[in-house]
């Protein structure tokens, strides 16, 4: 039987994220967005693009959840996104009540399913989807870390004039400016960075990772980014579905881990069949640790407004 994504929000992330699953050839799409015609329309365009691709995936785009039904991996990338000017915490009411909206269609059509959010403000919008759904933590994720590092590993590969593909690195912690960049695990085949570039110019790679959202932001003026964030939803998806057993930083529950407990946070994890199979912890130096602590610390804080926002609506 072949493989099915469902993907909620048929916006710029979303279609996106279509595209690529599809032309990777990993599963048909299953896509759902509120706005009559949105999904139905992507959907129709991207199987008109399919002989030309040369690929055999379905895709069906509705406003009725029942099309996601027995879909493996549900991706939620339904919400407002930044405008310039704004953090991402900006949006979090707003988003919440869209995640709110969203959540019991999930549970109710795909119980089974992993689901990683995309939706913004990251952390706490996977918080709120756990919250939810109810679900075991091991499949409850949120797409963060992949982005963050695929940001440095490319502001790497132009400074130093090597190929990406040659670039690893490593980012922790919440989606966001307090996001952890760890210069030690950042490495060009094997080396890191700090071996190979002076203490102020990797300070000036982390600077433009930790930016690299609003900088794309304030060039688009209407929106956010979305190619290298399908891309890494994409990754995600490709390691669940094949079981690949990739080691990649996710936002996940983290149970004592690193010292942080009851809080969702940008971690190293395997991600295989089963969603998070392992979180894998690493040594960090103190100011590592202090860095990383600090960042879960502001995620627990907008997650105590969001379950103020929880008990509210249900009140
Ligand atoms: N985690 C990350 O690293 C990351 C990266 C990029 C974007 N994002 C976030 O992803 C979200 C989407 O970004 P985008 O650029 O695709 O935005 P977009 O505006 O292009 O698309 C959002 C889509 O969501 C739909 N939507 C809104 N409410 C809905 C609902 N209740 N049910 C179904 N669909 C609904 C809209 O109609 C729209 O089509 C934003 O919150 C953005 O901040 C996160």
């Amino acid at each position: 039987m072949r493989q099915k994504i469902a993907i909620i929000g048929a916006g710029n992330v979303g279609a996106t994220c279509a595209q690529r699953i599809l032309e990777r050839r990993l599963a048909d799409v299953a896509l759902v967005d509120l706005v009559e015609g949105l999904a139905q329309a992507k959907a129709l365009d991207l199987a008109q693009a399919s002989p030309l691709e040369g690929h055999d995936g379905t895709i069906v785009g509705s406003t009725r959840y029942e099309v996601i039904r027995d879909a493996q991996v549900v991706v939620v990338t339904a919400g407002l996104a930044r405008k310039p000017g704004m953090s991402r915490s900006d949006l979090l009411e707003a988003n919440a009540k869209i995640v709110q909206s969203i959540i019991p269609h999930v549970v109710q059509h795909t119980p089974q399913a992993i689901l990683i959010m995309v939706t913004n403000p990251l952390d706490i919008m996977t918080y709120c989807a756990w919250r939810l759904t109810n679900w075991p933590t091991h499949r409850v994720l949120g797409m963060a870390g992949v982005l963050d590092a695929a940001r440095l590993r490319t502001f790497v590969a132009q400074r130093l004039k090597v190929s990406v593909k040659d670039v690893q690195a490593l980012v922790l912690g919440g989606h966001g400016d307090s996001m952890v960049p760890l210069p030690r695990y950042t490495t060009v085949s094997g080396i890191p960075i700090t071996e190979l570039l002076p203490e102020a110019e990797v300070q000036q790679l982390i600077k433009r990772t930790r930016e690299g959202g609003a900088e794309v932001v304030k060039l688009l003026k209407t929106g956010s980014a979305f190619y290298a964030p399908a891309s890494s939803v994409t990754e995600m998806v490709q390691a669940i579905l094949k079981d690949e057993k990739r080691i990649l930083p996710v936002c996940a529950y983290l149970s004592g881990q690193y010292g942080l407990k009851d809080v969702f946070c940008g971690v190293p994890a395997r991600l295989g069949s089963r969603g998070i199979e392992e979180i894998i912890e690493i040594s960090l130096t103190p100011e590592e640790k202090t860095a990383l602590t600090a960042s879960a610390k502001g995620v627990r804080q907008e997650s105590e407004t969001l379950d103020a926002l929880l008990s509210h609506a249900a009140a």
